[in-house]
């Protein structure tokens, strides 16, 4: 493990583990009071251009990367809008976030096709290669990480499975696997990879950033009608000036600048190797402790993980438990609400801060187990 502290003084001392918004460093919110300044100045072009630096190494791409005052679901959507006309397109799922992709992409009126993967199943790069020998596709949609069942599926082959197989364009949700774990954009060859603020990039929600290839800026450029605010050749051409078309979130940029220099100290392989031993802490707790994952072994998250608490404990129970005892959980997500609590390990916090919390967990069990003993 490396020396690098995280938390950058709070080691061990986090108590919010909801996944999303995480818990934010002081160093970060504080930058969020910087001064304001017109979009069109050069103090803001000096700014942006920072970050429009450094924000490819983050991506691992040579290419661009960019940011939308939107949320990650805005270029979801600006993808689907910019890039694809009529379809039809492969929509993949495997939890809330992916299904709601596929929805997004039926209600824009494109031609969807969905390939269904059970929740907290990894995605297969074999059952994504049979769909695409089907059918030609002109763009297939899939989330690397899926943050409502802690699944995580193995996105070089799948990647791998989209390119050989296809000339489809490849659009990656990478919203709970960005800055937590290794997501190499060039090497993998994802042409639209989205990204939002107040996950594993640990700032306040916001603004989304994503990464764009050639090949879907020359889709996109074909294509009559983008719309206008989440037109992605635009934000393009806009970023080419150190700028953005419309009126950027100027905080959130302040924070985002001081964030990544935060991200490339760290380095992004130090960052995965710590989300995996937060990963590895749950892991090695939870079987003496009752609890069990929702995801399939091997594709457990290393930024978030859905576990079922022992059979007498109530989820929903447990996690008010946790928050009278001033730590915060997620609740589980969408058909796992009542069965299922959500650890978010992902951002700025640390393995210390994690095994406290899961201790927090056994005190919980044990103080809900005596409540139970004294009702009975
Ligand atoms: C994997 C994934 N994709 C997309 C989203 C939607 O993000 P937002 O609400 O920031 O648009 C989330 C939010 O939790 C998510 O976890």
């Amino acid at each position: 493990m490396t020396e690098f502290d995280s938390t950058a003084g709070h080691a061990g001392q986090v108590r919010f583990f909801n996944p999303g918004p995480v818990w934010v460093r002081p160093q970060v919110l504080a930058a969020l009071g910087g001064p304001m300044l017109s979009h069109r100045s050069q103090a803001f072009m000096d700014l942006y251009g920072r970050i429009l630096d450094r924000l490819p190494k983050v991506f691992k791409t040579a290419g661009s990367a960019n940011t939308l005052a939107t949320s990650a679901t805005g270029v979801w959507e600006a993808g689907l809008v910019s890039c694809v006309d009529g379809g039809p397109v492969l929509a993949i799922t495997n939890g809330a976030f992916s299904e709601k992709w596929a929805e997004m992409s039926q209600r824009l009126g494109l031609e969807t096709d969905v390939l269904k993967v059970e929740w907290g199943k990894p995605v297969l790069a074999e059952d994504v290669s049979k769909k695409l020998a089907e059918k030609k596709y002109a763009a297939v949609t899939v989330v690397h990480n899926e943050t409502s069942t802690g699944t995580i599926s193995d996105m070089p082959s799948i990647a791998k499975a989209v390119k050989e197989g296809s000339d489809a364009l490849l659009f990656v949700d990478v919203v709970t696997s960005l800055a937590g774990v290794e997501v190499e954009v060039d090497a993998w060859g994802i042409d639209l990879a989205v990204c939002g603020s107040q996950k594993a990039f640990a700032l306040p929600p916001g603004i989304a950033m994503y990464s764009i290839s050639e090949k879907a800026l020359e889709a996109a450029k074909k294509k009559k009608f983008r719309g206008l605010y989440l037109d992605l050749v635009d934000v393009e051409a806009f970023g080419k000036k150190k700028q953005n078309p419309t009126t950027p979130s100027l905080p959130l940029l302040y924070a985002l600048d001081v964030q990544l220099d935060h991200i490339l100290a760290e380095g992004v392989e130090n960052r995965t190797k710590r989300h995996h031993a937060m990963l590895a802490a749950v892991e090695e707790w939870a079987p003496g402790a009752g609890f069990t994952f929702s995801a399939a072994d091997g594709a457990h998250s290393p930024t978030v993980s859905s576990i079922v608490p022992p059979a007498d404990i109530n989820a929903e129970e447990l996690n008010k438990q946790l928050k009278a005892m001033k730590w915060v959980t997620g609740s589980g997500y969408g058909k796992l609400k009542a069965t299922n609590v959500r650890i978010g390990h992902m951002g700025d916090v640390d393995v210390a801060s994690v095994k406290a919390f899961l201790s927090a967990h056994e005190e919980a069990v044990a103080e809900l187990r005596k409540k139970k003993a004294g009702n009975a």
